[in-house]
């Protein structure tokens, strides 16, 4: 139950056994978002990602993508993102002159903002789901749906007139169906193949307590800190012997900057009760050794090594210190002359 979804890389790429667990997809997709500040200003940003994963970003000035892991480029060769990077170069060009152009005419009031999504889903080797949607003002506005351009409800008449603009280019329909349903598959498989070490790879978590009175209550707010770990699938609880807690809040699992996870899950506990509770983190990367932390003791399983280790190198670091500052005071005693019975109190 506990980790259904680890196994599903495994089973998505090529070479994975445990053909039962395939309930889950993997996401490719690209985001632009482009800014209209007033007539003649517009700022793009666009970048890749693979789920949560950020992999291509996009040089504005340049115009060519940016590769942000080794494996970047899929299995696509040089040639392809010749003509890749010159489509989108041209297309983020005439899109911003377009909007600028049509901008009165669809109502869109400056500053705004587009923002576009569009990519593919890949649920197992001969089945993937292809989009592209635009939000305006961050509410939907439209999307591209079976070779045609289909205004979302929330777009009302703006997103109706958008459309009917738009579904008069073919040439740009086929394009998009092609990028989405053709390339985008081909290159997101190719991707997941490349890059398999890096996705699959398993960083163990670090985990801490911290705990604070809550203000005008004998209670305690205490929070299990648990960071650093990959995949990001965890169960992570607070326990008394057996018995998990009830009443915990698990926070939102978030990003570090290294690619890595954080989540926090608190528990409000009276405070004489606080004893004996204990946070588990249980993760892919740990196998069956979980981490254990008691509330008061402060020292996990997991810490006990550290907790021998740590006065013995403070012993070392004593002894060093003193054989060193035995030695100067030798050197200093040899070289002043002028005080021959120093040592001699
Ligand atoms: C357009 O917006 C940019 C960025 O906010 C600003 O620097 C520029 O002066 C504006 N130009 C006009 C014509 O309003
Ligand atoms: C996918 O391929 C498998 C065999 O490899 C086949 O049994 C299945 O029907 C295919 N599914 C689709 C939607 O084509
Ligand atoms: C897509 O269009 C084709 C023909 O134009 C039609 O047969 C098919 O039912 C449409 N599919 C959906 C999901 O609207
Ligand atoms: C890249 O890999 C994908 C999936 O394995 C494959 O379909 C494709 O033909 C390969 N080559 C290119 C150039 O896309």
């Amino acid at each position: 139950m506990l980790f259904l979804q680890i196994p599903l890389l495994a089973v998505l790429l090529p070479g994975g056994d445990n053909k039962d667990v395939v309930q889950e997809h993997i996401l490719f997709h690209v985001i632009q978002i482009s800014s209209f500040a007033n007539q003649s200003w517009a700022q793009i940003q666009c970048s890749g990602w693979l789920d949560e994963l950020q992999t291509h970003g996009w040089d504005s000035e340049s115009g060519t993508i940016i590769f942000l892991h080794t494996w970047s480029k899929s299995n696509f060769s040089n040639e392809e993102f010749i003509v890749l990077e010159l489509l989108f170069r041209v297309y983020l060009i005439r899109l911003t002159q377009e909007i600028q152009d049509y901008a009165s005419q669809l109502q869109f009031e400056y500053p705004f903002e587009l923002q576009v999504t569009a990519g593919c889903e890949l649920h197992s080797r001969n089945t993937t789901k292809s989009f592209l949607q635009v939000a305006y003002q961050g509410t939907d506005f439209l999307s591209f749906q079976n070779m045609s351009w289909v205004p979302s409800p929330e777009g009302e008449i703006r997103a109706q007139r958008a459309c009917d603009l738009i579904n008069q280019y073919e040439g740009i329909k086929e394009t998009v169906s092609k990028l989405i349903r053709n390339i985008c598959p081909r290159f997101a498989w190719g991707l997941l193949d490349a890059g398999k070490m890096y996705l699959q790879r398993q960083v163990k978590p670090e985990a801490w307590l911290s705990g604070s009175p809550i203000l005008g209550s004998s209670q305690l707010l205490l929070v299990c800190h648990v960071s650093g770990f990959y995949p990001k699938p965890i169960w992570v609880m607070w326990m008394r012997g057996e018995r998990e807690q009830p009443g915990i809040q698990r926070g939102d699992v978030l990003p570090n900057v290294d690619g890595t996870w954080y989540l926090r899950v608190i528990l409000n506990v009276e405070a004489e009760e606080a004893a004996g509770l204990f946070c588990q983190v249980r993760h892919s990367s740990l196998g069956d050794q979980d981490i254990i932390l008691y509330w008061g003791h402060h020292l996990s399983l997991n810490w006990i090594p550290l907790a021998v280790i740590a006065p013995l190198i403070l012993l070392m670091v004593l002894a060093l210190w003193f054989k060193k500052h035995r030695s100067y005071q030798v050197i200093s005693w040899d070289s002043s002359p002028c005080c021959p019975h120093c040592n001699e109190k």
